[in-house]
């Protein structure tokens, strides 16, 4: 019996498609290192090692996660080539995750535009396979948040297509919009929305969508891009390259050269006891909250160093927050 509850709570299972995977996954955007639109506006975290990236992965791999987030944009490729590096043989004992509609230029890494035709969903499918130096990617999502309805719709079939050809097990839509993600939802091997959740941000719709399709939620920003453990303070600037230094109008919690926004500062405080009570980390109690906002949640936190792949792997053994301090967080924030 006990082994059951355990098994429940280290693990999910990618919707539909019976795809099992870690309970936490792990982003991997960060670990692209710098890109930018063409008039210099940043779309990374600024500068990484990939040395380090690389040793975060495996030591997350020995930790016990399988499932890794990366999208063909991030770094404009470098994060599928540094993630498939880290790999290698163990690429068949894992789950990954990619995204296209992007469309980025490599040699200079710029995003330089989207597009949303299936013919590019296609080739944007071959050059990740080739990047992830693999056969097929596990679950294949679009990274184009507010594409056109019925356009998403000709897309999850084209999925359906690539499922056929043994391209992909699985698709997904990054969206917060729930009409959106309903579209996708149709599909026979849709398998996730990936949607913002976190703590500060909660997204009700999208989990009830998720609850009554059968699919996962896949949850990005569940540190809100690292507000939620406790290391920033307000006025202290990022490096130049973090797009959290010039945050673009999608990006709350962080102010233009001035480093975190107070006000998100304050309900960080606010939640701070409650969030590290049975010794928890701040990082860790935000991944704790989200395991016990719904049993569909698979939180994918970024990372930049063996010591934040440990932290965060280390959350898994703690389980979720009870239904007391769920409740307790939302007396807490007002909700
Ligand atoms: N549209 C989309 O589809 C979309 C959009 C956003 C994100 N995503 C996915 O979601 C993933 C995660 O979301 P996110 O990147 O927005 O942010 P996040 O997971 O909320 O925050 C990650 C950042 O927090 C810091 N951090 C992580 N663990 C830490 C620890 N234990 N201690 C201290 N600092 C720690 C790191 O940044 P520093 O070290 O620089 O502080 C890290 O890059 C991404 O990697 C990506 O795979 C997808």
């Amino acid at each position: 019996m006990e082994r059951i509850e355990k098994q429940s709570t280290q693990t999910r299972t990618l919707g539909r498609a019976g795809i099992e995977v870690s309970a936490l996954g792990f982003g991997c955007w960060a670990i692209g290192g710098e890109w930018a639109t063409p008039d210099g506006q940043p779309l990374g975290w600024g500068k990484v090692d990939d040395e380090e990236s690389v040793r975060a992965v495996r030591r997350a791999l020995d930790l016990g996660v399988t499932f890794f987030d990366t999208a063909d944009a991030y770094g404009a490729g470098h994060s599928e080539r540094v993630l498939a590096r880290a790999l290698g043989k163990r690429r068949a004992d894992v789950v990954v995750a990619t995204k296209w509609g992007n469309v980025v230029d490599e040699e200079r890494r710029l995003l330089t535009g989207n597009d949303d035709s299936p013919a590019y969903a296609r080739r944007a499918l071959t050059a990740s396979l080739r990047r992830l130096d693999t056969d097929y990617v596990d679950l294949y999502q679009l990274h184009l948040s507010d594409a056109d309805p019925e356009r998403g719709a000709e897309l999850r079939d084209v999925c359906e297509e690539f499922v056929c050809e043994g391209l992909i097990r699985g698709y997904a839509w990054s969206t917060d919009d729930p009409a959106r993600a309903a579209v996708f939802a149709e599909g026979e091997h849709c398998a996730a929305v990936q949607h913002r959740l976190n703590v500060l941000q909660d997204a009700p719709e999208l989990l009830l969508l998720c609850e009554e399709s059968g699919l996962a939620s896949i949850n990005r920003s569940p540190l809100a891009m690292g507000l939620l453990t406790g290391k920033h303070t307000a006025g202290r600037a990022l490096e130049a390259g973090d797009i959290r230094n010039a945050p673009p109008a999608w990006l709350p919690g962080f102010t233009e050269r001035h480093g975190a926004d107070p006000e998100w500062l304050a309900r960080v405080d606010a939640l701070r006891e409650i969030l590290t009570s049975g010794g928890r980390t701040l990082a860790q109690g935000a991944l704790a909250w989200l395991w016990a906002r719904s049993p569909r949640t698979v939180p994918i936190p970024g990372f930049r160093s063996v010591a934040q792949a440990e932290e965060n792997a280390g959350a898994i053994a703690e389980g979720p927050l009870t239904a007391g301090q769920l409740a307790e967080v939302d007396r807490l924030l007002g909700r």
